[in-house]
C-alpha cells in the first residue's frame, strides 16, 4: 500500500504527509531527507558538489531507516543513515543548497531509486517527494499532487521565518519561490510534474486540518476504505 504525495516546495507536503501517516498508522518516507543525507555525507567527506559520480557512490552505499520518535509530546519521523540519527543538521541552508544541486544529477537519482522502493515495499507507507507517483511508484494505490498558489506558499514561508525572528521581505520570498518553481518544472532531470492519474489537492484556501481531510477523502475513494 503506497500513498504518493508529490508537489512543489512549500505546499505543505511534509506537514500533511506526517499527519496522514500518523492517522493511518503507517510508515512515512520523507524522500527529501534521503537526498539531504547524501548531501550531508558528501559535505563531511569533502566531496565537491559537482562530483556527480562520487556523490552517486555515496548514495548507493548508504542505508536508510525511518523511526518514529516522540519528543515533547510531538511525534517526529527521524531518518537514521547507516545507524546515525540525522536531525536538524540536514535542515541547514548550506545542506538545502547542496541538496538542490545534487538532486538534479541523474546518477544520484538512480542511486536513490532502489532505496526508496525498498523502504516503500517493506511496509504500508506514505512517500513524500517530487517524483514518487511518476517514477518511484508509478503504480501507487493513491497519488496526490499537493499544490498551493505561489502567493500563499510565500505567505506561509514569510510567517514561518517571522516566527523564528528572521526578517525577510515577502516580495523577495515570492520572487524566490517563482524562480524555484520555474527551475523545478523545466529541469531536464526529473522535472516536477503531476502524474496523469494523480488527484490534485490545492491547499491555498485550506488549513492543515482541512487539507488532511481532503487527502484522506482521496485515500478512502481510491482504496475503498480498506486502510481506514
Ligand atoms: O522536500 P525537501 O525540501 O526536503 O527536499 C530537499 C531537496 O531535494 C529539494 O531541493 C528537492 C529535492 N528532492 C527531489 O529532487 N526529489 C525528491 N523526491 C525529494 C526531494
Amino acid at each position: 500500500m503506497i500513498i504518493a504525495i508529490d508537489g512543489p516546495a512549500g505546499a505543505g507536503k511534509s506537514t500533511i504527509a506526517r499527519r496522514v501517516a500518523e492517522l493511518l498508522d503507517i510508515q512515512l518516507v520523507d524522500t527529501g531527507a534521503l537526498y539531504r543525507a547524501v548531501a550531508h555525507r558528501a559535505m563531511h567527506e569533502d566531496v565537491e558538489a559537482d562530483e556527480a559520480e562520487s556523490i552517486a557512490d555515496i548514495a548507493e552505499e548508504l542505508s536508510f531507516e525511518f523511526r518514529r520518535e516522540s519528543s515533547d509530546g510531538d511525534i517526529e519521523n527521524i531518518l537514521y543513515c547507516d545507524g546515525d540519527r540525522l536531525g536538524d543538521e540536514i535542515r541547514t541552508q548550506a545542506i538545502s543548497e547542496m541538496t538542490s544541486l545534487i538532486s538534479s544529477y541523474l546518477e544520484v537519482r538512480e542511486a536513490l531509486l532502489e532505496a526508496q522502493r525498498e523502504l516503500g515495499r517493506a511496509r504500508p507507507s506514505v512517500l513524500e517527494g517530487r517524483d514518487i507517483g511518476t517514477v518511484i511508484f508509478p503504480n501507487a494505490e493513491v497519488k496526490i499532487f499537493l499544490t498551493a498558489s505561489a502567493e500563499e506558499r510565500a505567505r506561509r514561508r514569510y510567517n514561518e521565518l517571522a516566527e523564528r525572528g528572521e526578517e525577510v521581505g515577502y516580495r523577495d520570498i515570492l520572487e524566490e519561490i517563482r524562480e524555484r518553481d520555474e527551475r523545478d518544472r523545466n529541469r531536464e532531470v526529473a522535472p516536477l510534474q503531476r502524474a496523469d492519474d494523480a488527484v490534485e489537492v490545492d491547499s491555498t484556501d485550506m488549513n492543515v486540518r482541512e487539507t488532511v481531510t481532503a487527502v484522506l477523502d482521496v485515500v478512502y475513494e481510491q482504496t475503498g476504505g480498506e486502510w481506514m
